[in-house]
C-alpha cells in the first residue's frame, strides 16, 4: 500500500512536471500575445495626441457621455476578445494610431468583428451610416472622456463596506474570545503544569462545531509557548489536524518529523558556540571558565557527539518505513531532550474513525517509557460520542480532564460579531439590526459562531456587489438563504449515487403535482431509474432506511402516517428547493443520462 503511495506521489511529480512544462508553454505563448498587443498598444500617449489631434479638427464626438457605448467601438480587436466590455478601454487604444493613418484594412476588421453581435456598436454604426471612417473618428473623439476606467477601476473606487474581510474568515485566529475565558482559563490552570516541569493531565474537549474550540485551544498554545520562552522552560506544543493527518503512520511521522527540526535547530545552536569555544580553549584554556568543559578535548568530544546526533537523525519520509520504526523514530526524537510535550490532536474523532485508537493507545502510554521528556495529550472533538469506540484504557487515560464547550447563545454572538465587525468593516458600514440578525440566524444553528461570522461576511460581500453604501437586514437575509443553498449543493453533491436516484425519484413526483409521496411510490420510481440507468435496485427496506437518512440530513421531511387497517407508510416531502436540488442531481454524470424523466412519473399510476 505504501508502495502504492508512493508510485502515487511519483506520478504526481511526474505530472506536476508536465504541468509546470505547460505552463511555461503557456506563458510564452502569453507572453507572446502580450507582446503582440502590446506593440499595438504601446503608443499609448501618441494615441493621446491622436485623439487630441482629431478632436481639435472640429469634429464632435457623438457619444460623449455614453463610455459604454464608446466602448462599443472603438474595441478593434473583439474578434479575439471575449466580448466583455471590459477590456475595451485598453485595447481600444490599440486602434487609435491607426485610426491617424489610412489602414483600412483594420478597419474593415472591426466592422467585421463588431458587426452584428454587439448592439451598442450597430447602434452607432446605424448612426454613422457603416461608414468605418466616421466610426473611427468618434472612436478616437470618444476616447478623450473616459480612457484611465479599467476593468478593475470602478470595483476598487467604491469600497465602502469593508476595511478587512481576512478578519471575517475562518483561516484568521483572533487575539480576543469573548466569553471563553472559562473554558480558557481550565485549560491554562491544566497545562501550567508543563511550565514546572510537570505533566500535565491529558484533556479532552468537546463541543459542537463552531463554539471556538480550535481558536481556543490555537491561543492556549501560543500564550504557553511565549510563556515557556519568556521562563526559558523547555515546553512545546505540537498541533495536529486529524482531518488531515488522519492514520497513525501520518500522525507519527508528522510528530516525528516536528521534533527532529527542533533538536537540529538545539544542535546547531550548540555546535555554533562550541565551534567559538573550541579554537579559543585550544589557544588559551581559561576561556573555558564559567562554561561545563574543563578542556579543549572535552569541548571537542562533546562537538563530534553533536554532530553524529546531527547527522543521525533522519527524518520520516512520509510513506514506506514500518509502523514500530516510525514510532521508535519518534520516541527517540521527543527524548532526545528534557521536555514537557504538548500535544494537541484536533479532530480526534476523525483519526479514531479512520484508523481506529492504536495511536492514541501508543502515545498515551509513552510516558512511562521516556527517560527525559514527557507528553500530555489535549484532544479535540465535536463528536461527543466518539470515546465510545476507545479501549477503555485509553479512555480513562484521554479523559483525565475535559471540558466542554457549550453553544454560544444569540447575545454571545453578538459580541463576538461585533469585536470582529469593528476590525473588519468600515465605520458606519452595518446598519444597526446586521449583527443582532446574525447572531440570532446562528443561535438557532446550535450556536456556531462559525455560522454567524460566514453570514456577516457574506452579508457584507452581497451587500458590496450590489454596491450598496451599507449593509442592511436584507442583505443578511440574502445571505442566510446563499449559504443555507450551498449547503444544500454541498449535501446533495456528495451523497452516494443510490440516494441521489432515491432522491431524484421524490422530486419527479413533487415536480408532476403528486401530493403526500409515500414510500411506495418513490420506490417504484426509483426502481425505474435505476432500470434506465443500469444501476443496482435496492429492496424497498434500504430505500426507506435511505429515505431516513435524507430526513436526517435535512433534505426530505419523512413522517411516519396511519393509513389504518392498510397499516404505516411514509409521506414524504423535500425540504430544500426544488430547482436547485435536480440541477445539483442532474450534474451527476450517471443521473445525467436520464433522459425524458417525464413518463416515469406515470409509473404511479401503472402500479
Ligand atoms: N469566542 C469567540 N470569539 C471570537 N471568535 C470566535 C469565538 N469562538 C469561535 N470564534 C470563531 O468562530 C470560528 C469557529 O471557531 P472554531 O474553529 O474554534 O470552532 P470549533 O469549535 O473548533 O469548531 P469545529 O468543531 O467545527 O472544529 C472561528 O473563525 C473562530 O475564530
Ligand atoms: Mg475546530
Amino acid at each position: 500500500m505504501d508502495e502504492e503511495t508512493q508510485s502515487g506521489d511519483e506520478n504526481g511529480r511526474a505530472g506536476e512536471d508536465v504541468d509546470e512544462g505547460d505552463v511555461v508553454e503557456s506563458e510564452s505563448s502569453a507572453a507572446d500575445t502580450t507582446d503582440g498587443s502590446e506593440s499595438a498598444n504601446s503608443p499609448k500617449p501618441t494615441d493621446g495626441s491622436g485623439s487630441d489631434a482629431q478632436f481639435d479638427a472640429g469634429e464632435q464626438p457623438l457619444d460623449v457621455d455614453d463610455p459604454s457605448r464608446n466602448k462599443g467601438i472603438e474595441d478593434p480587436s473583439r474578434d479575439d476578445s471575449d466580448g466583455g466590455g471590459e477590456s475595451a478601454t485598453s485595447r481600444g487604444d490599440s486602434s487609435q494610431p491607426e485610426s491617424a493613418e489610412p489602414v483600412t484594412a483594420e478597419d474593415i476588421d472591426i466592422e467585421e468583428s463588431i458587426g452584428p453581435e454587439d448592439p451598442d456598436s450597430i447602434r452607432v454604426g446605424d448612426s454613422t451610416a457603416g461608414t468605418t471612417e466616421v466610426s473611427l473618428d468618434e472612436v478616437v473623439l470618444d476616447d478623450d472622456d473616459g480612457d484611465s476606467q479599467g476593468l478593475f477601476d470602478d470595483l476598487l473606487s467604491g469600497e465602502p463596506i469593508f476595511e478587512n474581510k481576512e478578519v471575517l474568515r475562518p483561516s484568521y485566529t483572533p487575539r480576543e474570545l469573548p466569553h471563553r475565558t472559562e473554558q480558557i482559563n481550565q485549560m491554562a490552570t491544566i497545562l501550567v503544569s508543563a511550565l514546572r516541569g510537570e505533566t500535565p493531565s491529558n484533556i479532552l474537549i468537546y463541543g459542537k462545531t463552531g463554539t471556538g474550540k480550535t481558536a481556543s485551544a490555537k491561543f492556549v498554545s501560543q500564550e504557553l509557548e511565549s510563556t515557556s520562552k519568556k521562563y526559558d522552560v523547555p515546553c512545546e506544543v505540537e498541533y495536529i489536524n486529524c482531518e488531515v493527518t488522519d492514520t497513525q503512520y501520518r500522525v507519527l511521522a508528522q510528530l516525528a518529523n516536528k521534533f527532529i527540526e527542533k533538536n537540529q535547530d538545539v544542535i546547531e545552536t550548540e555546535l555554533d558556540e562550541l565551534n567559538e569555544l573550541h579554537p579559543q580553549a585550544v589557544d588559551d584554556p581559561t576561556a573555558l571558565a564559567g562554561s561545563a568543559y574543563e578542556t579543549a578535548d572535552e569541548v571537542e568530544s562533546r562537538i563530534e557527539e553533536l554532530e553524529s546526533d546531527r547527522d543521525e537523525m533522519e527524518p520520516v519520509p512520509m510513506t514506506g518505513w514500518p509502523t514500530d520504526r516510525v514510532y521508535s523514530t519518534f520516541f527517540d526524537a521527543v527524548d532526545y531532550r528534557e521536555r514537557v510535550v504538548v500535544i494537541m490532536l484536533d479532530e480526534i474523532d476523525k483519526l479514531v474513525e479512520k484508523s481506529g485508537d492504536d495511536t492514541l493507545y501508543n502515545l498515551s502510554r509513552m510516558n512511562s517509557e521516556l527517560d527525559n521528556s514527557r507528553i500530555s495529550i489535549m484532544g479535540i472533538s465535536n463528536d461527543l460520542k466518539f470515546t465510545d469506540f476507545l479501549d477503555p484504557r485509553v479512555k480513562s487515560s484521554l479523559g483525565e480532564e475535559e471540558i466542554v464547550f457549550p453553544p454560544y447563545d444569540a447575545n454571545q454572538l453578538r459580541d463576538i460579531l461585533q469585536h470582529r465587525a469593528n476590525v473588519a468593516f468600515k465605520d458606519d458600514a452595518l446598519t444597526d439590526d446586521v449583527i443582532p440578525l446574525c447572531a440570532a440566524f446562528a443561535a438557532q444553528e446550535h450556536g456556531d459562531a462559525r455560522r454567524a461570522l460566514d453570514l456577516l461576511r457574506t452579508a457584507g460581500e452581497l451587500a458590496e456587489r450590489g454596491q450598496a453604501d451599507t449593509v442592511e437586514e436584507a442583505h443578511v437575509r440574502q445571505a442566510q438563504d446563499k449559504i443555507e443553498l450551498d449547503r444544500v449543493v454541498e449535501v446533495v453533491r456528495t451523497l452516494p449515487t443510490q440516494s441521489k436516484i432515491v432522491l431524484f425519484a421524490t422530486i419527479l413526483l413533487e415536480k408532476n403535482g403528486v401530493r403526500n409521496v409515500n414510500t411506495g411510490e418513490v420506490f417504484n420510481i426509483y426502481k425505474r431509474l435505476c432500470e434506465e440507468i443500469d444501476a443496482d435496485v435496492l429492496t424497498q427496506r434500504r430505500v426507506t432506511d435511505l429515505i431516513s437518512e435524507l430526513d436526517m440530513l435535512g433534505i426530505v421531511n419523512a413522517v411516519v402516517v396511519s393509513k389504518g387497517r392498510y397499516g404505516r407508510t411514509k409521506e414524504i416531502s423535500l425540504s430544500v428547493p426544488i430547482d436547485e436540488t435536480e440541477a445539483v442531481l442532474l450534474s451527476d454524470s450517471r443521473l445525467g443520462d436520464i433522459e425524458n424523466a417525464q413518463p416515469f412519473v406515470q409509473a404511479r399510476f401503472d402500479n
